[in-house]
Formats: C-alpha cells, sequence, structure tokens
C-alpha cells in the first residue's frame, strides 16, 4: 500500500540568526550594504579588513559606531567587531579591546591570502603574544586557512595550510578557540570534526551552493569567483555533509564581500561575493535540497552563539515557501543567485 508523503511545510519558523562572517565594507558600500545583513541577522562578525584595517581599539569602536549609524533604527542589529591581526600584534591591545566590549574576537589573514590582506601575519610565530592572550582571555582567533606561497596550486592552499600551519597552531594552543572561516574542502572539514571542543568552522552560502564548475559555465563568471575559491564538487558534497548534519562545530558565516561590478568584471577581477540579501534563502534551498529543513535552526541560529559563548537570540524569523527572482543588481553590485529564482522567501 503507497502511503502518502509527509506534507511539505510552507512555513519555516526559526529563531533569529546571526552572520558569523560578513565584510560589511565603510563609506558608500557600507550605507547600501548593511542593511541587507541588518534585515536578516541579529547579530554578525564583521571583517576588519578595511583599508586601513581595523588593528586598534580605537578604530575598533570607531567602525562599530560608523556601522551602527549606517543600519535602518527600525532594525534590531548588533555589529561585533574583530581586530585584525598583524605581526607584532600586542597582547595588551586585544585584551582591552576584548574587556572594553569592543572586539568580539580577532582575524588572521596571511599576508597576501586575499582582498585588503597586504598588512595580514607573515608567520603565526610573529603573533605569539596576541596568541597567548587570546587563549588566557578566551578570546576567539577567527583564520582565513590558505598558505600564500604561489607555488602551491590555488586549489590546494586550504588543505596545505592545515598540515603547515593550523595543526601545530592548535597543537600549541590547545585552549585557543579558533574558527576556520569559510571552509570549503573535505580535509577541512575533517580536521574540524577531528578536533577538540575548542575548534569550529562557518560554511558559506555558495560554497554550499556551486562547485567550480559554476564558475566557468558557458564562459568565466567573475561574480563566483571568491576566495577560497570554489573547488571541486566532492568538496561541495563534504561541506553540504557538515552543514546540515547537526553538528554544533559547523555554522553560518555568509563571507559575504560586496564589490562594485566594475571591480570584478575587469582584467584582475576581485575576489568575493555579494549574498547577503539572500542569504537565509540560499541556505534554505541547500538544506531543503538535503532533507534536513529541520536543522536549518541549529546552523543559522544555536551553534554559533554556543561556541561564542553569547546568548542565544530571542525572536524569531520566518521564511515561506514563496518563489522569489534574485534581481541582477542590487545598486552597483552583482548579487550570489542574480537572475535566479529561489523557493523559499525570507519575510522577517
Ligand atoms: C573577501 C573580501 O572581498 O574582503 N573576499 C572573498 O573572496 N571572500 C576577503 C576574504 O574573506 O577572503
Ligand atoms: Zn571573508
Amino acid at each position: 500500500m503507497m502511503t502518502d508523503p509527509a506534507p511539505t511545510p510552507d512555513q519555516l519558523v526559526i529563531r533569529r540568526p546571526d552572520d558569523w562572517h560578513v565584510h560589511l565594507r565603510d563609506g558608500d558600500m557600507l550605507a547600501a550594504v548593511v542593511n541587507a545583513t541588518a534585515r536578516q541577522f541579529a547579530r554578525a562578525i564583521v571583517m576588519p579588513n578595511l583599508k586601513p584595517p581595523v588593528t586598534t581599539a580605537a578604530a575598533g569602536a570607531a567602525y562599530r559606531d560608523r556601522i551602527r549609524a549606517a543600519v535602518d533604527p527600525a532594525l534590531d542589529f548588533t555589529p561585533l567587531i574583530t581586530c585584525y591581526l598583524t605581526d607584532g600584534m600586542p597582547g595588551d591591545e586585544l585584551a582591552r579591546g576584548h574587556g572594553e566590549g569592543i572586539f568580539t574576537a580577532a582575524k588572521l589573514y596571511p599576508a597576501h591570502a586575499t582582498t585588503n590582506s597586504a598588512h595580514g601575519v607573515t608567520d603565526v610565530a610573529h603573533i605569539r603574544d596576541a596568541l597567548e592572550t587570546m587563549q588566557r582571555i578566551g578570546m576567539p582567533l577567527l583564520i582565513h586557512g590558505e598558505v600564500t606561497d604561489a607555488h602551491v596550486d590555488i586549489f590546494d592552499r586550504e588543505a596545505v595550510f592545515i598540515e603547515r600551519t593550523l595543526t601545530g597552531l592548535v597543537r600549541d594552543y590547545p585552549a585557543l578557540k579558533i574558527v576556520f572561516e569559510h571552509i570549503t574542502t573535505a580535509e577541512a572539514v575533517a580536521f574540524v570534526e577531528a578536533s577538540g571542543p575548542e575548534v569550529a568552522a562557518t560554511i558559506t552560502p555558495h560554497h554550499l551552493a556551486i562547485n567550480r564548475n559554476a564558475m566557468f559555465e558557458g564562459g568565466i563568471r567573475p561574480h563566483l569567483y571568491c576566495l577560497p575559491v570554489l573547488k571541486r564538487e566532492t568538496h561541495q558534497r563534504a561541506l553540504r555533509g557538515a552543514a546540515t548534519s547537526g553538528n554544533p562545530k559547523f555554522f553560518l558565516g555568509t563571507d559575504s564581500a560586496p564589490h562594485v561590478a566594475a571591480a570584478k568584471e575587469t582584467a584582475c577581477g576581485c575576489a568575493g561575493c555579494y549574498n547577503a540579501p539572500f542569504a537565509l534563502e540560499s541556505y534554505a534551498k541547500t538544506f531543503e535540497e538535503a532533507g534536513a529543513l529541520d536543522r536549518l535552526e541549529g546552523f543559522a541560529s544555536e551553534h554559533g552563539p554556543a561556541f561564542y559563548g553569547l546568548p542565544l537570540n530571542q525572536g524569531t524569523v520566518t521564511l515561506e515557501r514563496v518563489a522569489v527572482t534574485v534581481p541582477d543588481r542590487i545598486g552597483d553590485v552583482v548579487p550570489f543567485h542574480a537572475g535566479e529564482s529561489l523557493a523559499w522567501r525570507f519575510i522577517g
């Protein structure tokens, strides 16, 4: 006898989510993009790779105030600021910024790994004081995990970073809270799964939704170029498995990284996908395809606060099963999923 399939829900109500990795930029771009994030998320870990980068508590406080001033007053949004680590960064400055509630975490960009990372760390040996302090005070270290060695194939830079840097870091600072940001490989998934509870990872909507084929479908697609670069399908599958597994070590971080279209549609285009305006819609699509819509709430709203030791958000947001078409352009930026129809619509 045939049984009826379970009815598919037409509404999804989850605890208000947070974005644990976003680029809100500054100036006109900040004003243009911040409310897309503030509309969907209660809090966001804001990346410090401005020009110049945010490297002092004073700069962090000033940036936080510029973000607050740019947010629509009708939205309840808390930016969580991060400090950009540089060689020789004094632990005292981090401890002071953390103690004053300005810095939630600090970000390790290997020098020249990605957009605005020229001032990044050349060797983790040069930030020992910072790491010892962070371990002592419980301040999370957020890592862009790619080696910058030009001889290492770009598709291998994350896996090689695990071998050359991350394994030693976790061994030398066993109590340091580490977020392996925007992971893109099966190796990263396996590393995080095998590590203790101090090590977690964020996963972006685009690394879940597509693989590197999409970057070259019918021609080169500069709006899908980001760092770490999209990998092959086996890695995409590993990421989808991790995100939808319910494992609390994996949580939402969009890595929304807007660049004006002209800076991407050019001979040497910038890395970064602007996914903030339809972030939850994109994650919902992935979770539904995996038959795991019931696990979206943990990934989006619970695992991140638990790792950071922050309270869960109160209140809920609703997605409804109504198709929404992503516009070709939002202001001067081409968003992720441009021109596509997504099945779930965020209604706030
Ligand atoms: C980010 C940016 O544009 O700031 N770009 C990206 O491709 N993700 C930097 C980063 O997070 O690597
Ligand atoms: Zn980023």
